[in-house]
């Protein structure tokens, strides 16, 4: 829950330090991860602090070192107070997700948008999921829709351990199937063809384009995410229309959904295509 910091820290902290203070944070489980700014890191515990005695839920407060980096776009997190632990549990929409977001990539922010795609799966579907970390998305879509299966593929094995550690967890989904590996390797091994294909991986999904639209059935929906300029959404819409030329298939309906923000001007959005 955003919290307002700069509220919070008006009596200890001067003007100018206030200034460079971040409003909110991110809360995975009773995690709270806080960007703290290099002006900031000699009162670093102090705001761990009174983020820890202001918030009962929380549990660790832990400062985000550095950015997402690497193939399983993990973050460094060094903890400024509270307990000595990186694990928490994260419950969304009714699903419980066992998490150390130092070891695995997972983004409260995008819980929503995860929601939004299970909302428009219709009964039946078979649903794949590239790139599925510790499980949100195929969990999220197995507790609210009547998908027929749906599948998670993901790289990171610490993530895909996670991700099967969560499907116990939620004992009454009973469709999902979880792949540890790289989805060019798996998705052609598993000789299938989906009704809605889900690529999580804004930073070069891309790459993988191809192969996930020659796994697509016909009249089938691709949710390609992107990192894209606000005023150049059409250019990942041509990427997807680019592959589908390529592959002799055609775009019959296709729309933007932003669901994120990621630097000024710059957005994390999804094309929703569907694709004959
Ligand atoms: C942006 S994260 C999304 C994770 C998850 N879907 C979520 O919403 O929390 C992208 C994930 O893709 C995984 N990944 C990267 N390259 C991959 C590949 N070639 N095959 C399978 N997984 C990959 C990373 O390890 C990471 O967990």
């Amino acid at each position: 829950m955003a919290v307002n910091l700069k509220t919070l820290l008006q009596d200890s902290l001067s003007p100018d330090e206030l200034d460079c203070l971040v409003r909110s944070y991110d809360v995975i489980g009773d995690i709270a991860m806080i960007i703290i700014p290099d002006r900031l890191i000699g009162k670093e515990h102090l705001i761990g602090e009174t983020i820890l005695r202001n918030n009962k839920r929380i549990k660790v407060v832990a400062k985000r070192v550095g950015i997402y980096g690497g193939e399983y776009r993990t973050i460094g997190l060094e903890i400024l107070a509270g307990e000595n632990r990186k694990e928490t549990e994260h419950k969304e929409f009714g699903i419980r997700l066992q998490v150390n977001p130092e070891r695995v990539y997972f983004s409260v922010r995008s819980g929503t948008e995860r929601k939004r795609i299970a909302n428009l799966v219709r009964e039946g579907e078979n649903v794949l999921v590239l790139f599925s970390g510790i499980a949100p998305y195929p969990l999220v879509i197995g507790g609210n829709s009547c998908a027929q299966e749906i599948v998670g593929i993901e790289k990171n094995p610490e993530a895909h351990n996670y991700a099967v550690k969560n499907l116990k967890l939620n004992r009454k989904i009973k469709n999902v199937k979880l792949y540890c590996g790289d989805v060019a390797e798996i998705v052609p091994s598993l000789d299938k063809r989906f009704d809605r294909i889900v690529m999580p991986l804004p930073t070069r999904g891309h790459d993988f384009l191809d192969m996930a639209v020659s796994v697509l059935k016909e009249n089938g929906t691709l949710h390609y995410y992107d990192m894209q300029k606000s005023d150049n959404f059409k250019e990942s819409q041509y990427k997807v229309n680019d592959c589908c030329i390529r592959a002799g298939r055609q775009v019959l309906e296709r729309g933007v959904t932003r669901c994120g923000h990621c630097a000024p001007r710059t957005f994390r959005i999804c094309v929703d295509a569907v694709i004959r």
